[in-house]
């Protein structure tokens, strides 16, 4: 990507709100066993929990804009016989290391993007914009990796150690998205990257044994958009192109690189899986940062096969895109490849973000969506969520669990090993104190989510408010 270049290396950011409280980085990277355990963790969850955030390994320069801005870091709990450890490292991108080498920040943040010259950080990096592999953090066919927006992604040792970038041997040199599915049913790792230059967005298919498809073209996008997650069904691939688009000329003349264009609508690409054109249906607009899961069906209404999708909807980008502050609500689209029509719902008048559901329905029908929401009270930080809820797909109710006192991330299931049925297991979410600003992984039973924390794993070091994790059984 290119951005422009500003004349000198910018300044300090001033104070920041997401540089504060519950965001405050951490900088100390600790393994710590035996953690401390208020209740009970379940016998039977074994496995670990990691997750990934923004997390700037230096005060940053120029501009913070969370949680697009930071340096990734890793944080990965694990469970065993009812006792907890705790490890946490920064992905080691280039710009981390040169940054360690020297003491401080060298690059500036996405609004400010000062990039150094050879003189500063070697003619390798001279010129080049912080990599930001902090979204996700996800294992498939043996790799574990931190993953970027639409990036080749890092790939992390059992140590938590950063390796190499990981172009899948060559096969996907573009990289991947930080949101890509893995299908529970065939192994397979379903990703999409947008690109600024044609083919503006491709899809490919990473094998258990690491073989890929090469990328192919997403016939009928004709300008770069932003897109951030996507869903997979057992026939198609899912993908919301809403007119988030990137303007490089733009950027180049010192304006914006994203460029709201709400008349253009949203339209939802089905690539089916199986091969055949993409099947384009188109609505008026709306945003979604996050899909929780799709899946065929038949329309109850006139019986036709359709895709279910359901998501958190926003009516714009926010932050992106500037107006009146708006929120997130979870909502369903059904959505006709035949008729190429989509029909939405919004599910529940409840806010929230981070949907999530038990990844062994990923791709089929699934009873429960869980997400992070509010008590609607307000909160001492901004964007900060205070509850979890889960959504019946079936009866709609809306279970929740609140937490005034704590800020809350992405609930993430962990499935019980002894059983196969769905939603058997329990949900797992950092959490940190407003008070203390100490944090705790949270084991929440899904059989009753309302009762609370069956344990909480107090942490050694704060979890900073992040991004994404997943549960890794020990297989
Ligand atoms: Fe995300």
């Amino acid at each position: 990507m290119s951005a422009p270049t500003m004349p000198s290396r910018p300044g300090p950011v001033g104070p920041d709100t997401y540089l504060t409280g519950p965001y405050t980085p951490v900088t100390d990277e600790v393994d710590v066993a035996d953690l401390q355990v208020e209740g009970e963790l379940p016998a039977d969850l074994d496995g670990a929990y990691l997750r990934n955030g923004p997390n700037p390994r230096f005060s940053p320069i120029g501009s913070y804009l969370f949680p697009l801005d930071g340096d990734g870091m890793l944080h990965r709990v694990e469970v065993s016989g009812g006792r907890a450890r705790y490890s946490n490292r920064f992905v080691r991108t280039p710009m981390v290391r040169k940054e360690e080498e020297v003491g401080h920040a060298l690059w500036g943040g996405l609004t400010t993007p000062w990039r150094p010259g050879a003189d500063e950080v070697g003619a390798e990096l001279a010129g080049s914009m912080r990599e930001l592999p902090d979204i996700n953090v996800v294992r498939h066919g043996g790799r574990l990796l931190a993953l970027a927006e639409c990036k080749q992604p890092y790939r992390i040792g059992p140590q938590l150690e950063t390796l190499e970038k990981d172009s899948f041997d060559g096969q996907v040199p573009a990289g991947i998205c930080a949101h890509p599915k893995i299908d529970p049913r065939t192994g397979e790792m379903v990703a999409f990257c947008y690109n600024f230059a044609p083919p503006f967005l491709t899809w490919t298919v990473v094998r258990p044994d690491g073989t890929a498809t090469p990328p192919r073209p997403v016939e009928g996008v004709e300008r770069p958009a932003m897109i951030h997650d996507m869903a997979i069904t057992e026939r198609y691939v899912v993908i919301v192109v809403a007119p988030l688009f990137f303007d490089i000329a733009a950027a180049r003349s010192g304006g914006s690189l994203l460029d709201w264009n709400e008349r253009a609508g949203t339209r939802i690409a089905l690539i089916p899986r199986g091969g055949g054109p993409v099947r384009w249906c188109e609505d008026e607009v709306f945003w979604l940062w996050h899909t929780a899961n799709a899946h065929d069906a038949k329309d109850p209404v006139d019986g036709a096969d359709v895709v279910v999708l359901d998501y958190i909807e926003w009516p714009r980008p926010s932050p992106i895109a500037p107006g009146p502050a708006v929120q997130g609500h979870l909502a369903r689209a059904v959505v006709d490849p035949a008729a190429g029509t989509v029909r939405r719902t919004v599910v529940d008048d409840v806010v929230g973000e981070f949907p999530r559901i038990d990844d062994r329905l990923l791709g089929r029908a699934h009873p429960v969506s869980a997400f992070a929401t509010g008590t609607g009270r307000p909160t001492p930080h901004p964007d900060c969520w205070d509850a979890l809820a889960w959504h019946d797909t079936g009866s709609g109710v809306v279970t929740r669990w609140e937490a005034p006192e704590l800020a809350v991330g992405e609930p993430v299931f962990a499935p019980d090993p002894t059983s196969d049925a769905p939603d058997s297991g329990w949900w797992l979410t950092f959490a940190t104190s407003y008070a203390t600003h100490g944090s705790s992984l949270l084991v929440i039973p899904a059989a009753d989510p309302a009762s609370g924390p069956v344990a909480r794993v107090r942490m050694p070091v704060r979890v900073p408010l992040g991004l994404h994790g997943n549960w890794m059984p020990t297989t």
